[in-house]
């Protein structure tokens, strides 16, 4: 396949990266000339007023880089509400606290149909690093009937006091830094970040003795030359945000893999992924701060961190399974129902596409960690893979 030409940037936007890779210089100048790429990825992605998600961007949906599940199709939304409404109704009340919201398509389908069935959530708070994602939530949630809207929060950081009921993440596992190893000759090397032609560029050198003991712990045997990612940042933050919640359910969904086919043979070069304008690519280093940077995520590891915060494993299933088994067919016929005549014939095609095995079906994953949460969860009765993590 010859690949597509990048598309090119507005002279602003030549600006503002121009910006962002001087940040990012200086911080390579002051550390030696090289730095882990997760810190990398952190300032592409975050440094205040300058990274991906930290600027004005406009990143998902159609005018944006990438579309996700919540923006393919309402049907997403409330299936994942049939879900929610059960959890909280076996914990007799509760509240949702969505991580990551974007631009608040999933918050918008949850809070209607949660009060279509008469479960509405007692409060439904958003924690979101990206100001202004939090304005385009807030203009989202203002649409709403305004009772549906008014139990609404946004939160600046992870709540202190304990709270029940669900913790909800879709693709946020996938923005957080990662590490890039490969398996050198002797030994472990980090694929870091330095310069080559006086451009930002991935630089290896021997792996410090942390990444070489994370890589070991994958417990994988990896032959030469090998190369990948890892996410030493998953485990605290999962911690962290499911740390008030006393009893109830987090569900994660995201694109990925149990960890003997996230490091298989074939998979020698990484999931490490760049979107710009719906185009995909694997040039880190180039519109810095203007594409989103993501890798696949190894669900292994987000059981382990589960467990480690003293969290259970409630369920491991592909979106399709999940979504099925929350009445998809239900609500896709329920939405068709209520379109106008011009957009009823486009709804079945979108909502497919987040079951389709060809699409999001297999290859996007949910799994519930659960505390306190002794009931079984619908949306893994049709298939559990939790024996494959
Ligand atoms: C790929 S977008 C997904 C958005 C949305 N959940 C959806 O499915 O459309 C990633 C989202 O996570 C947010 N995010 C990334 N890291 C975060 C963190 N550590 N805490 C809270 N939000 C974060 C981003 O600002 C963005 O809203």
């Amino acid at each position: 396949m010859i690949p597509l030409p990048l598309a090119p940037l507005t002279p602003d936007e030549a600006e503002h990266e121009a910006r962002v890779v001087a940040r990012i210089r200086a911080e390579l100048d002051a550390a030696g000339g090289w730095l882990p790429f997760a810190r990398y990825m952190e300032l592409a992605l975050y440094a205040p007023g300058l990274g991906y998600y930290a600027a004005g961007a406009h990143k998902l949906g159609a005018g944006g880089d990438f579309v996700t599940a919540p923006e393919l199709s309402p049907v997403f939304g409330r299936c994942l509400a049939s879900q929610v409404g059960d959890v909280l109704a076996a914990l007799g009340g509760g509240e949702v606290l969505e991580i990551g919201a974007g631009s608040g398509a999933l918050a918008v389908e949850l809070l209607g149909e949660l009060a279509r069935a008469g479960a509405a959530p007692g409060r439904y708070r958003i924690l979101e690093t990206s100001p202004d994602l939090r304005e385009r939530q807030r203009q989202a949630i203002d649409r709403l009937p305004a009772a549906l809207g008014a139990g609404v929060e946004w939160l600046e950081r992870i709540p202190a006091e304990p709270f029940r009921g669900v913790v909800l993440a879709n693709e946020v596992l996938d923005a957080l830094p990662v590490e890039r190893f490969r398996i050198g000759a002797d030994g472990v090397e980090a694929l870091g970040v330095g310069l080559a032609d006086g451009r930002l560029a991935s630089v290896a050198r021997p792996a410090d003795a942390a990444l070489t003991a994370a890589v070991a712990e994958l417990g994988v045997s990896f032959a030469r030359g090998y190369a990948s990612e890892l996410c030493p940042g998953l485990a605290p933050w999962l911690a962290s945000v499911t740390a008030p919640l006393a009893a109830g359910v987090a569900l994660l969904l995201d694109y990925g893999y149990p960890r003997a086919e996230y490091y298989g043979a074939a998979r020698d070069g990484g999931t490490l992924a760049c979107f710009h304008r719906h185009r995909r690519h694997e040039d880190p280093f180039v519109n810095v701060g203007l594409q989103d940077l993501t890798a696949w995520v190894d669900f292994t590891r987000v059981a382990e961190a589960g467990l480690a915060a003293g969290l259970e494993v409630l369920g491991f299933t592909t979106q399709a399974h999940f979504l099925l088994a929350n009445g998809f067919e239900r609500h896709l016929a329920a939405l068709r129902a209520t379109l106008p005549p011009e957009r009823e014939p486009l709804a079945a095609p979108a909502a497919l596409k987040l079951v389709l095995p060809s699409e999001m079906g297999e290859r996007f994953k949910c799994i519930a960690l659960g505390r306190d949460y002794p009931a079984p969860l619908a949306g893994f009765a049709l298939r559990d893979f939790t024996a494959t993590l």
